[in-house]
Order: C-alpha cells, then sequence, then structure tokens
C-alpha cells in the first residue's frame, strides 16, 4: 500500500511503502522542464510513456544482469524500486557529440566520437548542475575512487547494452544520462529513470530527433515521438 509522499521532483513523485522498508513507488508526473526547470510545461499522458519506457529499458538491463533498483511497473504512472540513496551525479556517457559537448568544445553536431566518453556533473538545481571531476565527486559526495571507477566500467556498460537495444528499434544512442543509487547493504545500482527524457535519440537512417530535444527545441510533438518509442520498444522488450 501506498504510503506518504517522500520527495517531490521535477517529474516524479517518490512515496514509501507501507510494511516495506526497503521498497519505494515512483509515481511519473506529467511536467516536461528543460534548462533546468526554466522551461516548464505540461504534457498529457507524458507520465505513463515515461513510466512505460523506463520500465523496459530497465528490463532490459537487468536480463543484460545490470544491477539496478527496478522492481516492476504497478500501473500505467507508477513503479516499485528498491530504495536507494542516491549519489548526487549525473553521468553522460556520450558517443556523437551534441548539446553542451558541441558547445563546450567546439564540435560539430553529430560529430561522432572516436570511443565513448563518460563526464560527471554535480547534481545540483540550484548551481545549475556544474561540471565536475573525480576529485570535485570526492570530495562532496559519500564516494571513494574505487565506487568512481566501479561507476565509469557500469556506465560503459550499460552503454554498450544500450546501443545494442536501441539500434535494435532503429534509433541512435547519441548520449544519455545516468544516476546511481546506494542500496541499504553498501552496494551502488542503477537508478532513476532511462527515458527520451534522459537520452539522446535521433533515428537511424533520417537523424530525426527522437527525444526531449523536440521540446527542449521546439521541434515537434513530445507525446507523439515518446509514443513511437514505446511502440517499437514493446515489440523487442516485455517486462
Ligand atoms: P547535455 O548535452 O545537455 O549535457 O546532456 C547530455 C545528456 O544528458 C542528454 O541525453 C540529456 C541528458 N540530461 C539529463 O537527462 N538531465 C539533465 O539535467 C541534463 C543537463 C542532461
Ligand atoms: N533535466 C533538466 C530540467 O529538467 C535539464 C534538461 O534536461 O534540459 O530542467
Amino acid at each position: 500500500m501506498k504510503g506518504s509522499l517522500l520527495y517531490e521532483g521535477k517529474a516524479k513523485k517518490v512515496y514509501s511503502l507501507i510494511g516495506e522498508e526497503y521498497e519505494l513507488i515512483l509515481e511519473y508526473k506529467d511536467e516536461a522542464t528543460a534548462f533546468n526547470g526554466k522551461k516548464h510545461q505540461t504534457f498529457r499522458g507524458k507520465g505513463r510513456l515515461n513510466n512505460l519506457i523506463s520500465a523496459h529499458v530497465f528490463s532490459y538491463l537487468k536480463l543484460a544482469g545490470i544491477p539496478t533498483h527496478f522492481i516492476q511497473t504497478l500501473s500505467d504512472t507508477e513503479q516499485l524500486v528498491k530504495q536507494s540513496q542516491i549519489i548526487p551525479l549525473e553521468v553522460v556517457v556520450r558517443n556523437v557529440a551534441a548539446g553542451s559537448m558541441t558547445r563546450r568544445l567546439g564540435l560539430e553536431e553529430g560529430t561522432e566520437l572516436p570511443e565513448p566518453i563518460v563526464e560527471f556533473y554535480y547534481k545540483s538545481d540550484d548551481l545549475d548542475d556544474p561540471f565536475i571531476n573525480d576529485e570535485h565527486a570526492r570530495m562532496l559526495m559519500k564516494v571513494d575512487q574505487s565506487d568512481l571507477d566501479h561507476i565509469k566500467a557500469a556506465a560503459h556498460k550499460i552503454n554498450n547494452h544500450l546501443q545494442v537495444m536501441f539500434s535494435e528499434i532503429e534509433l541512435r544512442l547519441i548520449d544519455f544520462k545516468l544516476e546511481f543509487g546506494r542500496l541499504h547493504d553498501g552496494s551502488i545500482v542503477l537508478s532513476d529513470e532511462i527515458s527520451p527524457d534522459t537520452c539522446r535519440l535521433w533515428d537511424q537512417d533520417t537523424n530525426r530527433k527522437m527525444d526531449k530535444d523536440v521540446f527542449r527545441n521546439d521541434i515537434e510533438d513530445l507525446v507523439e515521438i515518446y509514443e513511437i518509442i514505446l511502440k517499437r520498444l514493446e515489440a523487442i522488450v516485455h517486462v
């Protein structure tokens, strides 16, 4: 049974679960935000799409042997997860230059990177999620170098699996953001969500943008695009 509201973020609410100390319910909202909340819009049906897309992606990764917080979906907008203490690190993996990387390094959007790059950002709305290195992460969070090395290795492994998964549905995985959390036993697992809110996905043949950039840059209808992603995932992953 759903307990009390523990936390409300921009896109999700987190509830306790009565009688289950180490489990939580995530409820996905119909909100889209961009540029750290400066742009904001409600899209009816977005919560369902993010919930179900993320459930498919996490199920795929679980089957591939990646430890995650995901247990099961509970409804169109809710999922059951293991309770974890989120490490305030946004772990970005990039295969192709886009977004902030093109601005920071003067690269042209769409430039293939010679090898995937993992970057760390400090998850802080007040500070606009600044780019940080390992030393900053060790200073700011309860992590040591072996935790960071483990997170980087996991991020590369997840990238390999997700590239295969998205290519099966004719999408190129340009870049994406992961978050990790610590379970009560101290182990680190993949947490939060993986969806077109947290990935850049381009059509394999046309490079049409099929992710939150359609909202960030007013390109196409977000709900129509996310529906296409969910339909394609439903054809290849069973939750
Ligand atoms: P960036 O190019 O803006 O740094 O974004 C890199 C990737 O991370 C992109 O797929 C979008 C995702 N992302 C988030 O999920 N949340 C965020 O707050 C930001 C800035 C990026
Ligand atoms: N996730 C951030 C926000 O909600 C930034 C972004 O994705 O563009 O504002």
